[in-house]
């Protein structure tokens, strides 16, 4: 898909080292007017970017925003789909509610929809989900995989690492683990959360609607008191600011790539990356579920995403749903 005149003007401001980049040579090479040039500028500042101009020279990009705008996350994006439909809002009630209705209206696959903040943020279990505004990644992303809506339901595994995937490989000394199904904690601590609903028919699946809420920036007094001792944020834990359009266009890669692989040859390809990168298989845990409460050794996990809890007694429980403590 090609970039847009705005996002080659900014790619070739940024990647000019500090030098000044003259607006008539931009207007050359592109072969736009000048005034065109001049007015992509005008709307890159209006988005926050700031430049001085050098006379005779050109502009200098002196800061960029901490956005996550459509032209800071195709500065970074490297896929085919995922990503390549943008829906960016200053403020959502929740992006699931925008997702569903875009997903009806037909918006194709990979499309994401991304708010600065949520005024209405939900977890699972219509649990709230604290979405402060330009501190974290709060991304819905509509997938339309080939599957039926029974497979569909190991896909929260399959996005879980993918997202512990783009996590690693931008702050290499971070260690994300995924609490099943869910969760990604880092020490204990929550830093992200993933919610899946489906839009489907009785064999086939219309839309998944993958929420994912990434604590990114925030700092300790950010978080209310109620969350305060069990959540973290990627930059608490990095001890750096987290680049949050550079994470959102890595999550987007991993999670193209894995969907590929995950509706050709199901869950069982990217099982073994889960196990690996799992804290729950081994530990002593206790579910919730809607057919109750249940105690044992999380043992493993099938091929199809299924968590198996064994009991004192030596029974094997498989868990389709649930809450887990470790
Ligand atoms: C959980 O841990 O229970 C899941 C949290 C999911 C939060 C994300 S933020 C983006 C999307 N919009 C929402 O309202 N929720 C999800």
């Amino acid at each position: 898909m090609s970039i847009s005149m705005k996002d080659e003007i900014l790619k070739r401001i940024l990647t000019a080292n500090g030098e000044a980049v003259s607006g008539q040579e931009l207007a050359d090479s592109l072969g736009v007017s000048r005034t065109a040039v001049w007015k992509h500028m005008q709307s890159l500042q209006e988005e926050g970017y700031t430049f001085e101009t050098v006379k005779k020279k050109g502009y200098v990009l002196t800061s960029v925003p901490n956005s996550l705008s459509p032209t800071q996350i195709e500065l970074f994006l490297n896929t085919e789909r995922f990503g390549r439909e943008i829906h960016y809002f200053d403020i959502v009630d929740s992006t699931q509610t925008i997702a569903h209705k875009l997903a009806q209206e037909g918006a194709p696959h990979g499309t994401i929809i991304i708010g600065e903040e949520q005024t209405a943020g939900r977890g699972r279990m219509a649990r709230p989900w604290e979405s402060a505004n330009g501190t974290g990644i709060w991304m819905t992303v509509i997938v339309r995989p080939d599957v039926t809506p029974q497979q569909a339901s190991s896909y929260t595994l399959v996005v879980a690492v993918a997202v512990t995937m783009a996590i690693k490989t931008l702050y290499k000394h971070i260690e994300p683990a995924i609490k099943w199904p869910n969760d990604l904690l880092i020490k204990g601590k929550k830093c992200t959360g993933i919610l899946t609903e489906m839009q489907a028919e009785a064999d086939c699946v219309q839309a998944l609607l993958v929420g994912i809420g990434i604590n990114a920036n925030q700092v300790a007094s950010d978080f209310s008191p109620e969350i305060a001792d069990i959540a973290t944020s990627l930059r608490l834990e990095a001890g750096e600011e987290i680049n949050r359009a550079a994470l959102v266009a890595s999550i987007l890669q991993y999670l193209e790539q894995f969907t590929e692989l995950y509706v050709k040859e199901g869950f069982v390809s990217i099982k073994k990356l889960w196990e690996q990168m799992s804290c729950t298989i081994g530990q002593r845990i206790e579910v919730t579920t809607l057919r109750g409460r249940f105690e044992g050794i999380a043992s493993g996990i099938t091929d199809e995403g299924v968590l198996q809890l064994t009991e004192d007694n030596g029974t094997v429980r498989t868990i389709y749903a649930g809450d887990i403590r470790i």
